[in-house]
């Protein structure tokens, strides 16, 4: 089978990686990919947002299945446009892809099937927005509706900071996403992302992870992209999945299949958990980046064959293998990110390290430069292993991380603590 992905993150290479690892793939292309999947697959300049580009693409290069990586083409409605041209698709139509491009559109689902998640209002002008903050008092919690990129969301620990942040959001500062605003309550606890496949209809867990979302050590700092996760997440028990599947989940996937619009792919539900009961933050239409470099080393070759049963409406029956292992990612992110930062610095020893169904370096953001890796990203490379323990997992990262030769990247060093 010919495979089309399209991305170029350490996510892409993490999919890649296990699709190559399955017999069945013939021919693998990924676009655009970066340096690091160039290793193991062909790589293709190729507009990802444009469907016709991406359907004209699959035409020429005989492509029988497509993998979404990002939000942003499923958001630009590129599904539709494959499986209008008769193509396999791992990935939401636009219509079901509005549970991450929309919050106020997630809200009014949870709203319908009853799903715990914080109380919320929605707001197209200032002032009602501001008479609803001060009345609720602080903290609260003030999100841009659209997409934006992971910085729409302020949790205001002051009325006067939701203010602020409501004058921000109405004056332009997140563009198009902030011309309506989703005002929700704190809610306090430990946050996991639990990520099941889903075929229009039928739903598979397929595993839990927890990210570090904030730059600095101990989570301070500014928030990024994910600066390492490890799966599985130990708060999030048997249990507490079962909770979410039969209150959020499975509620959330039948609403859209009866307004028509069935939802296909990988559904990734951020939680909340306190007191052994998980609410709804946030739905994601795709794998998370970094959570599927862990999920797919975790995975390996299955993954191929679970993500075409879930494209092909044929889930029932399907399961998952799982070795009782632990795996963690570990992001080197040049320095500066997730502020201003340099590209182009060599990058050192990448060649020498150990590449295993174990222990891997996906590359996230690089290139090749006179026949050298360099970066070409904010966050650059993605440090991952597995181990019978989640502390095996981590001195792996670890041991290879201290054999890279990148004066010019850093990574946190405590990735994992909650759960170590
Ligand atoms: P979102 O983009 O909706 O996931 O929000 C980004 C981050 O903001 C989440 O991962 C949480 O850490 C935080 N957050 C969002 N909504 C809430 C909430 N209602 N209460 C507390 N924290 C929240
Ligand atoms: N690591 C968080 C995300 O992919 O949204």
């Amino acid at each position: 089978m010919n495979i089309l992905i399209l991305g170029g993150g350490g996510r892409e290479h993490a999919l890649a990686w296990a699709v190559m690892q399955n017999p069945k793939c013939d021919k693998l292309i990924v676009a655009p990919g970066n340096a690091g999947i160039a290793e193991i697959a062909d790589c293709a300049d190729l507009d990802i947002e444009n469907g016709t580009d991406v359907v004209r693409f699959c035409e020429e290069n005989a492509v029988e299945f497509v993998i979404i990586g990002p939000e942003a083409p499923l958001v630009a409605g590129v599904a539709d446009r494959l499986r209008d041209g008769g193509l396999l698709v791992f990935g939401p139509d636009a219509a079901a892809a509005r549970l991450e491009a929309s919050k106020a559109f997630t809200k009014e689902i949870c709203e319908a099937v009853d799903a715990p998640t914080a109380a919320y209002a929605h707001f197209s002008e200032a002032e009602p927005a501001r008479s609803y903050i001060k009345a609720q008092g602080a903290p609260i919690v003030i999100k841009a509706d659209g997409l934006a990129a992971g910085k729409g969301v302020i949790v205001a620990e002051s009325v006067e900071q939701a203010l602020a942040a409501i004058d921000d959001m109405f004056g332009g500062e997140f563009g198009e996403a902030g011309a309506e605003v989703v005002i929700e309550e704190f809610m306090d606890g430990e946050e996991a992302s639990f990520f099941v496949l889903v075929d229009g209809e039928k739903v598979l867990p397929i595993g839990t992870a927890q990210d570090h979302k904030r730059v600095g050590e101990g989570d301070t700092g500014p928030n990024t992209g994910g600066m390492g996760a490890y799966s599985p997440a130990p708060i999030l028990t048997e249990t507490i999945a079962q909770q979410a599947l039969d209150q959020i989940i499975r509620p959330t996937v039948a609403e859209l299949a009866r307004r028509g619009a069935p939802y296909r792919g990988v559904l990734y539900a951020g939680l909340m958990i306190e007191g052994g009961h998980a609410r709804l933050v946030e739905y994601n239409v795709r794998f998370g980046d970094p959570e599927a470099q862990v999920l797919m080393m975790r995975m390996g070759a299955q993954a191929l064959d679970l993500m075409q049963a879930a494209a092909a409406g044929q889930l029932a029956g399907c399961r998952v293998n799982w070795a009782q292992d632990n795996a963690m990612t570990v992001v080197m992110a040049a320095n500066g990110y997730p502020g201003p930062y340099e590209k182009g610095s060599v990058i050192g020893g990448l060649e020498d390290l150990p590449e295993t169904s174990s222990e891997i370096c996906f590359h996230a953001g690089t290139s090749r430069r006179d026949g050298k890796f360099v970066a070409s990203g904010g966050r650059v490379l993605n440090v991952t292993a597995r181990g019978d323990t989640l502390a095996q997992a981590h001195d792996k990262v670890y041991s290879m991380i201290d054999r890279i030769d990148w004066p010019e990247g850093f990574c946190r060093r405590d990735i994992g603590w909650r759960a170590l």
